[in-house]
């Protein structure tokens, strides 16, 4: 299990969920997001540390240091900050 840290916020477990994105919503954190689909950008973070893999080509295309909470998993515990 990896453990999601959103800085300022607290942290959970990603646990098998189908993206970091539930995990986080799961876990009853207020993280913006809209199309769910990697097509909107609305779930961009900065990846302050850690590693993710993702589970969709997003059609969005982040900048450096930023990922798409809906469409990646992490496969490190992870640092996140909202932008
Ligand atoms: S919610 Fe639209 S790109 Fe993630």
């Amino acid at each position: 299990m990896a453990k999601i840290t959103l800085v300022g916020q607290g942290e959970c477990e990603f646990d098998g969920q189908f993206s970091m994105l539930e995990a986080l919503d799961e876990s009853g954190f207020d993280v913006p997001y809209s199309c769910r689909g990697g097509n909107c950008g609305a779930c961009t973070v900065r990846l302050i540390s850690g590693k993710v893999e993702e589970i969709q080509t997003p059609a969005y295309e982040s900048r450096k240091g930023e990922i798409l909470t809906c469409s990646v998993i992490p496969t490190t515990d992870v640092e996140i900050e909202l932008i």
